[in-house]
């Protein structure tokens, strides 16, 4: 690797601890002046100071005397200070800013003429020289002043404790924050923002200030998200007994940010997309991103502020818990059952591949170059599911006790992923070394499991349990995990059984798995039986077991387990879609996939929650079908595709009925169009039976949908599902449509963020020639990440069109990311990222085409560091 990587094993502890803050930001016209003072805490033995920085340096003080040019040495962002005292002393830095230009979007930058800070991971080091590392806690008092006009809201953390006008039009604000904090914690804003009030009566009886800040002519549509905070408020009082601790909570919503949002304390900084919602523009999955984003962020008021991370390889600490916390925020509020089902399908579409390709890493990395690209699916959603497996081991209770005693002990500190574990191990009395592995091992494991009935009427399963080699480490060893478990009779009733350990009589177990080999003996089974496992999907694993499809088909008839229900469904599509593509590429006619309709049958008519019945309907998305290797996704694309267009055409006279049963129970609700967890679940039938019906007759369909529209289209949901189901019909009706809907939402830049995600993932021919118009639609902005991530980033998971027999696709995505990442690097790396990871395992001819564009990338000595690392894994 050509690039200088940070290596966990090399963490030491801060020689250089700063108690205070004091920051003064002078805002003006072309520039803002940043004015530092900093109270630092020189420890034992420290050698020279060394701050990090990248902004312009007017100008350093020590104790309140100018430091000549010879006292200090500025190279590669690193600032080395000579001489400074061994006592406490007095730092000064000044520096000058200029957010206006800055389009990577850290540090400070400029929105819509507003000003914003982003500081995580290692932002604050373009605003001023500090060590910048999460280790270094200190209290923050921050002055901003600026035109008393244009700048009239003035906030930054904590509590404002002064204010007022100042000379020549200006004015300012003083806010004290005072829990010690980490520098990425650090935030800002100044601007012209309308506020929205409200508050929040706390456990001990205080009363929280709430604020929401938006542009002016978007307030309307904050009431979602500020209900959403209230019920986290109480949710993480009733739940973990945590209470927040500030006397006023704020968020700011901004159209141009890189991630979902931030966690400052108390001044969140938000995505608009994970703020704003009203019924008529954001769809109900907008929704529950705004409820459960709301709710994450909240969170991390107590697992990543209150405790932190010593070091950014720790990040998993605080975002595998609060991932954790907030789906089970979304599941104790709604339909755990469907919830738990989206997070595994989630995981695996979006990690797997992650885990499976030159990017795998465990959810504490050992090494990186850039920071911000370990904001992974790794270190998020499985690092969620490595704390879920605490919970699963140790129940509520324990996991709670867990928590209790975490907090007892490093309140106020910055810790790592193995005080977290030790905190589970000590509060429950039990040893959990082996755990450990899963912060140092990357890779999903793979159990192999078979079971027979012995003749005493014992039932044994075997569980073979694999690590697979991935590019940091090829040996791997076996892991610790909770394998839950029960058995089903031929009928599909449960079977009890006797557990060998203490004979207790039960109908589910959690098997813990410890060994690469292992045997299970469930007592008194005495008949024929089908196992239910990875109940709850109980470890994030892949699990092999040589079921029948008359088995499978019992499962999803009858498992009392939601997710092993749906996963037995999961694997009947799964084998009718690897026959497809068997026949597509033998030039064999399409196999008939009789046990597979037969199986879904039940479902189709089964009186269940219309969420779980739309969810097992639908086959695993084209990245959950990829092999290990020699991937051809274009056949792929075309045998999940065939697979669909059959199930449409088998269940084509259901569909309507479904769809008209789906409706009525739709509006017999109140304020049926508004978003509601019962509306949004018979909407995600209605849409499912929109598009299948679209499938089985489109020509019809299409043209009652264009005749219809306006009647149909009740509100954002509904919208975005027709438009969905005609996306893909190349008339020029649907052309009209989506013209239509871009006019009729002009001026709502998350519509528009639709609009073109609509012609990205278009199965249309036309599409990569749409795309590359739309670039100069007025609305598409390269500087904003939302519109890059809507047309390229959709585009980039276009796999018909992105992986074009011809190459043209993969240059296209190389040709935009040089582009972006002149504007924004992160941007950039996660479109390579999204783009390109499946390089490898790609078939030998687009192997080649795509590692030919990743080479010209590579060769550009220009690229940033955040690109050229993710180019130069996926190369390596
Ligand atoms: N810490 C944020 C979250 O997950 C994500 C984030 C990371 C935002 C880096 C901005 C920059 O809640
Ligand atoms: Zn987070």
């Amino acid at each position: 690797m050509s690039q200088t990587a940070k290596f966990l094993k090399d963490y030491r502890a801060p020689e250089y601890l700063i108690e205070r803050v004091d920051l003064c930001f002078d805002v003006f016209d072309g520039h803002t002046a940043v004015t530092a003072v900093m109270r630092v805490l020189p420890q034992t033995g420290a050698g020279a100071m060394r701050l990090h920085g990248s902004a312009e340096l007017l100008g350093i003080s020590v104790d309140g005397r100018r430091l000549p040019e010879s006292a200090y040495r500025l190279a590669n962002e690193v600032l080395t200070l000579d001489g400074t005292p061994a006592q406490p002393f007095e730092l000064t830095v000044q520096t000058k800013l200029y957010p206006h230009d800055n389009t990577t979007l850290m540090g400070l930058y400029q929105s819509g003429g507003n000003l914003y800070t982003q500081c995580e991971p290692e932002g604050f080091r373009k605003i001023t020289f500090h060590p910048d590392r999460p280790d270094v806690m200190s209290i923050y008092t921050t002055e901003i002043r600026a035109d008393k006009a244009r700048f009239p809201v003035l906030l930054a953390n904590g509590n404002r404790t002064d204010g007022g006008d100042l000379p020549n039009g200006r004015h300012f604000a003083v806010w004290h924050d005072p829990f010690a904090k980490p520098s990425y914690l650090f935030a800002l804003v100044a601007g012209d923002l309308s506020c929205t009030r409200d508050s929040f009566r706390a456990a001990d009886g205080r009363e929280i200030a709430i604020e929401f800040y938006t542009r002016a002519a978007d307030a309307d549509k904050v009431a979602f998200a500020v209900q959403s905070l209230k019920h986290a408020m109480k949710w993480d009082e009733s739940r973990f007994g945590l209470v927040y601790d500030l006397d006023i909570y704020m968020v700011v919503a901004v159209g141009d940010f890189n991630m979902g949002a931030m966690e400052n304390k108390g001044l969140n900084i938000f995505n608009t997309k994970y703020v704003l919602a009203d019924a008529r523009t954001a769809t109900d999955a907008d929704f529950d991103g705004v409820e459960s984003v709301i709710a994450h962020e909240y969170f991390h008021n107590w697992t990543g502020n209150r405790v932190t991370c010593r070091d950014w390889f720790q990040l998993s600490l605080k975002e595998g818990l609060t991932v954790f916390r907030d789906q089970e925020f979304s599941a104790d509020r709604n339909s755990r059952a469907v919830r738990r089902i989206h997070n595994a399908a989630f995981l695996r579409r979006h990690q797997f591949p992650e885990d499976a390709g030159p990017m795998a890493h465990p959810i504490r990395p050992a090494s990186y170059v850039e920071m911000n690209n370990f904001y992974t699916m790794t270190v998020y959603e499985k690092g969620a599911e490595v704390v879920r497996m605490y919970h699963t081991l140790l129940g509520e209770d324990g996991f709670q006790k867990g928590m209790k005693l975490y907090f007892q002990r490093h309140d106020g500190q910055a810790v790592t992923c193995d005080d977290f574990r030790a905190a589970m191990a000590d509060a429950n009395g039990v040893d959990l070394s082996q755990f450990a592995l899963w912060y140092s091992q990357a890779g999903t494991p793979v159990l192999d499991v078979s079971g027979s009935l012995r003749d005493n009427g014992d039932y044994v399963l075997r569980v073979r349990q694999t690590v697979p080699p991935t590019p940091d480490m090829v040996e791997k060893q076996p892991m610790m995990m909770p394998l839950k478990t029960a058995l089903l009779d031929e009928n599909g009733d449960a079977v009890r059984f006797r557990l060998p350990e203490n004979g207790a009589d039960t109908a589910e177990t959690v098997l813990l798995l410890t060994e690469a080999e292992q045997e299970f003996v469930l007592q008194g089974v005495n008949r024929a039986v089908t196992p239910s496992l990875l109940r709850g999907f109980s470890a994030p694993v892949r699990l092999n077991f040589p079921y029948t499809d008359q088995q499978l088909a019992l499962l999803l008839a009858h498992d009392d387990d939601p997710f092993a229900r749906w996963e037995a469904g999961q694997t009947l599509y799964r084998r009718a879609v690897a026959a497809n593509e068997t026949a597509l590429a033998d030039n064999a006619p399409l196999p008939d996939h009789a046990a597979l309709f037969a199986a879904l049958e039940h479902v189709v008519r089964a009186d269940i929650d219309p969420a779980f019945k739309a969810v097992l309907l639908t086959p695993p998305a084209e990245e959950e079908l990829w092999r290990a290797s020699d991937i051809d996704p274009v056949r792929l694309h075309h045998a999940r595709e065939a697979l669909l267009d059959a199930l449409a055409r088998h269940f084509a006279e259901d569909w309507l009925p479904l769809n008209l049963q789906a409706k009525t129970a739709e509006e017999a609700l109140p304020d049926c169009y508004a978003y509601s967890p019962e509306a949004a679940a018979w909407r995600s039938l209605r849409n499912l039976c929109r598009s299948m019906m679209l499938r089985a007759a489109p020509a019809e369909q299409l043209e009652y949908v264009f005749e219809h529209y306006d009647e149909m289209a009740q509100n954002m949901s509904h919208e975005w599902g027709l438009l969905n189901a005609v996306n893909h019909i190349d008339d020029p009706r649907r052309d009209a449509l989506l013209a239509r809907f871009a006019e009729k939402f002009a001026d709502q830049a998350l519509v528009l963020d639709k609009y073109f995600a609509l012609i990205a993932c278009s199965r249309r021919a036309d599409t990569p020639q749409c795309v590359r118009e739309a670039l100069s639609h007025p609305a598409f902005a390269p500087t904003n990440p939302n519109k890059v991530r809507a047309l390229l980033g959709t585009f980039a998971r276009n796999h018909l069109h992105l992986h074009a027999a011809d190459g043209a696709g993969y240059r296209f995505i190389a040709e935009r990311v040089r582009e972006t990442d002149v504007l924004n690097p992160q941007t950039a790396a996660d479109l390579v990222r999204a783009a390109f990871s499946l390089c490898c395992r790609l078939e030998p001819h687009r192997r080649a085409l795509m590692k030919s564009e990743l080479e010209k990338l590579a060769a550009l000595p220009e690229l940033s560091k955040d690109t050229r690392e993710i180019v130069e894994k996926i190369l390596a």
